[in-house]
């Protein structure tokens, strides 16, 4: 089959490789009809994860269509039409009980060089770097999916389209997590970082959870136009407004009550000394991260609020204004996305037609263009917000 396949820092291809076997009797193979690409995707194609390796199949915002199944499978048969979230869950162990599927303990073959890591293994994800299970991802025209009776999502309305309900494997769910991580009170105002797919969909998920206003913060016009538009949103331009004095000013000088990082581990910053410090370390391989958003959000937060972080992060930081979090009483939660909690109730929302998340795709292209759209995505060129593939 083909697939597209990470080569190194920058450099994606499409290669043809070995169709996925079931290899266990949990075991589902999916023929993926629609995939997306993800910001998560573009760390790994900027070289900010370790442990990728020549040759690993990208992927992990996948949908399709089943055509086998392992002996052990109850929930799923061949032809149902299915999304996979990005987590691979066991449903049995203590976290998946507790539906923290992200954190999964039995999902990980390669649990030691997370644990060595991070401290604990989170859960593994498709097509992720070896230390998060070294799983084959879903940019290619197949997929083995594993514990397939916890993870695929039944999609049993025709009606509906790849474009409305493939979201539902990453994105939408994430962006209502991080709202929802934000303990959002009536009237609350949320400040979001990062107008990216996942911006947006925190956005929508804001109003939906009672937010009173909404500010959204990038430099990309497109992505502002669109967190206006769609996400009926205030905008701040970071490249022409200093974003700290702009949020005292629209908040009379209290601060937003919740703040979200939608940006993560590769943020821009505009004449700011600790970017300037982030980037050199960085290139030199002396740090792992650019986590000048947190460090701003903490900043802007009002005092006793609450910072989620969506955005994703591997490794280290320093310059975290502690001090500023201790004293001022902030909550700070974060994670990635227990999709399967989230899935279900997400898709009730599209069928009652609350929401339509296909607003956010502004590039369909066939597999076989996958790596030119990488470099327009990571770019962010010819008003690119989010891209489907089409294997
Ligand atoms: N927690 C999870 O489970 C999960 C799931 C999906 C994605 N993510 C992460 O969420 C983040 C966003 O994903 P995406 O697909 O929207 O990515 P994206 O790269 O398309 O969007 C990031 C946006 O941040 C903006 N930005 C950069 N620096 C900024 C700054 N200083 N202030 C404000 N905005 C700034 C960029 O211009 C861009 O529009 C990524 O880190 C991704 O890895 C996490
Ligand atoms: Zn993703
Ligand atoms: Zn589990």
């Amino acid at each position: 089959m083909k697939a597209l396949c990470w080569h190194g820092t920058g450099d994606v291809q499409v290669d043809t490789v070995p169709d996925p076997k079931i290899l266990n009797p949990g075991d589902a193979i999916v023929k993926i009809t629609s995939t997306a690409i993800c910001g998560s995707d573009l760390h790994l194609f900027d070289g900010f994860m370790p442990t990728m390796e020549k040759g690993d199949i990208l992927g992990h915002e996948p949908m399709g269509v089943v055509v086998e199944v392992g002996k052990a499978v109850k929930n799923l048969k061949a032809g149902d039409r299915v999304v996979v979230p990005f987590t691979i869950s066991c449903g049995e162990c203590f976290f998946c009980q507790k539906e923290m599927y992200s954190l999964c303990d039995n999902s990980n073959p390669n649990a030691e060089i997370a644990r060595a890591a991070m401290g604990h293994s989170p859960a593994g994800l498709f097509g992720f770097s070896h230390m998060l299970g070294g799983y084959a991802g879903g940019q290619a025209e197949y997929l083995r999916v594993p514990f397939a009776d916890v993870g695929p999502l039944k999609i049993e309305n025709d009606s509906l389209s790849d474009e409305q309900v493939l979201f539902l494997s990453d994105i939408f769910p994430t962006g209502y997590m991080a709202a929802e991580n934000c303990g959002i009170e009536a009237g609350d105002t949320v400040a979001v970082w990062g107008c990216g797919p996942v911006g947006q969909f925190t956005i929508q998920s804001a109003w939906m959870l009672g937010a009173g206003r909404v500010i959204a913060i990038d430099r990309v016009p497109e992505r502002l136009a669109m967190a206006q538009k769609h996400g009926k949103a205030e905008t701040i331009n970071f490249d022409d407004e200093k974003v700290y004095d702009r949020l005292m000013e629209m908040t009379s000088g209290r601060g937003p009550d919740r703040c979200v990082d939608a940006v993560g581990a590769e943020a821009h910053a505009t004449g700011s000394v600790d970017s300037v410090i982030d980037a050199a370390k960085t290139a030199v391989m002396l740090g792992t991260d650019r986590p000048h958003v947190i460090r701003e959000a903490i900043m802007c937060c009002r005092k006793g609020g609450t910072v989620s972080i969506p955005g994703a992060y591997v490794g280290v930081m320093d310059k975290l204004p502690i001090g500023s979090m201790m004293n001022k009483g902030l909550t700070i939660k974060t994670g990635q996305t227990h999709v399967q909690h989230y899935n279900k109730q997400l898709l009730k929302k599209i069928e009652a037609g609350d929401i339509d998340p296909s607003f956010v795709i502004t590039h369909q292209v066939k597999l076989d263009d996958a790596p030119a759209a990488y470099k327009t995505f990571r770019d962010k060129e010819d008003g690119c917000i989010k891209v489907v593939l089409k294997p």
